[in-house]
C-alpha cells in the first residue's frame, strides 16, 4: 500500500503539526480547514517552526522552502479524491468526526486509508460510519508534534492488519515512533494523563494550593516538563473537558468526573494558550 498523498483536515495545532512532520519526510500534503484564514494560521505557525530550525542550522533555506510548496491549502473536502491517506484532526467532537468520515468516505479513492487523530473518541464508532471500517485507524500524534516522539497507533474492531501495517510504516517514515493500542476510551496516553490533568484542577478547585504552586510540584517534584496546569492550557481546556467526558460516559466510573472548574473555564471561553487565557494569562 503505497502512500504517497496526504490530507490533513484540521489546520489548528494538532493539525499543521502533523502536515509539517509529513511533508518533511516528502509526502505531498492537503491541508484542509472551513476558512482560508484557518488554513493561514497553521501555515504561519509551520513557517514560524521551519524558519527557527533554519535559524538553528538544522535545515537550509532551500530545504524550507521545499517543505512548504509540498503544503497545500483546501478548503473543499472534495480534494480528498486522489489521496492514498487522510487523517483527520478536527475538534474532539463524535457528531463532527463522524459528519467529516462520511463525507470523506464518499470521496476518497477506494484504497484510501482514513485515520483519526482523535485523542480518546472510539475509532470503532467512527470507522461504524464508513463503508471501509476496515481501513480506518487511530493515528494519534502528541502534541507539539513536530517534537513529540511518539504516535499511538489504535486499531478499531475491524482495522486491518494491512492497514495498520501501512501506517506503522508511515509512522518510521515520519521519524516518530508506533506504540500499538486497542481501541478504549481515552486509548493508555489520556486515559493515564487526563486524570492527573483533572486531579490537578480539582487541587486547584478545592484550595489545597495555588496553580503556581501545583505546577511546580509537578515539575520540580516529578521531573515533568511542565506542570499539569500549564500542560492543560497547552492541550486546550475545551479539549481536556471532551477527552474526560468521553472517559467519563465511557468507563462509566464517577473517577472520571470532570472538574466543575474546568466546566467554568470552557463556559467563560477560556481555553488555554490558544485563546490567550486558561489557568494563566499569554499575551
Ligand atoms: N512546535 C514546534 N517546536 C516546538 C514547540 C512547538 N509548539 N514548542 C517547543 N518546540 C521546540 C523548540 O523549538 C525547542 O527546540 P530548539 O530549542 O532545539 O529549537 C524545543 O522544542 C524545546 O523547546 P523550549 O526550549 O522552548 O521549551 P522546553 O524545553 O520547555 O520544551 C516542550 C517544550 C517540548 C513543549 C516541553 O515543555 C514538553 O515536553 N512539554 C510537555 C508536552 C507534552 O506532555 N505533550 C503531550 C500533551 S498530551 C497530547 O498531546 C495528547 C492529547 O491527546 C491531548
Ligand atoms: P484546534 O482547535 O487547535 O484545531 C482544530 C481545527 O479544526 C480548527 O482549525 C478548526 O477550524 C478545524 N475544523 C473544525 N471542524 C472542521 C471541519 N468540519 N472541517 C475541517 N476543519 C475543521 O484543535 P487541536 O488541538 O488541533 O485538536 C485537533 C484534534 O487533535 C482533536 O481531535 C484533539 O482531541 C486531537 N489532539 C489534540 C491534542 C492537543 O494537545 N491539543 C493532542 C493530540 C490529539
Amino acid at each position: 500500500m503505497g502512500i504517497q498523498k496526504v490530507m490533513v483536515i484540521g489546520a489548528g495545532q494538532m493539525g499543521s503539526g502533523i502536515a509539517q512532520v509529513c511533508a518533511q519526510a516528502g509526502y505531498e500534503v492537503k491541508l484542509n480547514d472551513m476558512k482560508q484564514e484557518f488554513f493561514e494560521r497553521g501555515i504561519g505557525v509551520i513557517t514560524k517552526n521551519l524558519s527557527r530550525d533554519v535559524e538553528k542550522g538544522r535545515k537550509t533555506e532551500e530545504e524550507k522552502a521545499a517543505i512548504l510548496s509540498r503544503i497545500m491549502m483546501s478548503l473543499d473536502l472534495q480534494d480528498a479524491s486522489d489521496v492514498d491517506i487522510i487523517i483527520e484532526a478536527a475538534v474532539e467532537n463524535m457528531e463532527v468526526k463522524q459528519s467529516i468520515f462520511k463525507q470523506i468516505d464518499q470521496i476518497a479513492p477506494a484504497h484510501a486509508i482514513l485515520a483519526t487523530n482523535t485523542s480518546s473518541l472510539p475509532i470503532t464508532e467512527i470507522a461504524a460510519v464508513t463503508n471501509r471500517p476496515e481501513q480506518v485507524i487511530g493515528m494519534h500524534f502528541m502534541n507539539p508534534v513536530p517534537v513529540m516522539k511518539l504516535v499511538e497507533i489504535i486499531r478499531g474492531l475491524a482495522t486491518s492488519d494491512e492497514v495498520y501495517k501501512a501506517v506503522e510504516d508511515m509512522t518510521v517514515k515520519l521519524s516518530k515512533t508506533p506504540v500499538e493500542v486497542n481501541d478504549f476510551p481515552g486509548f493508555i496516553s489520556n486515559r493515564i494523563l487526563l486524570p492527573m490533568i483533572n486531579e490537578a484542577i480539582y487541587a486547584l478547585y478545592e484550595g489545597v494550593a495555588t496553580k503556581e504552586a501545583i505546577d511546580d510540584v509537578m515539575k520540580l517534584g516529578m521531573n515533568h516538563p511542565m506542570g499539569p496546569l500549564t500542560l492543560a492550557d497547552f492541550i486546550g481546556l475545551d479539549t481536556c473537558l471532551y477527552i474526560m467526558e468521553i472517559l467519563h460516559e465511557g468507563l462509566g466510573d464517577s473517577k472520571y468526573r470532570p472538574c466543575p472548574l474546568l466546566r467554568k473555564y470552557v463556559a467563560a471561553g477560556w481555553l488555554g494558550k490558544k485563546s490567550g487565557r486558561g489557568f494563566y494569562v499569554y499575551e
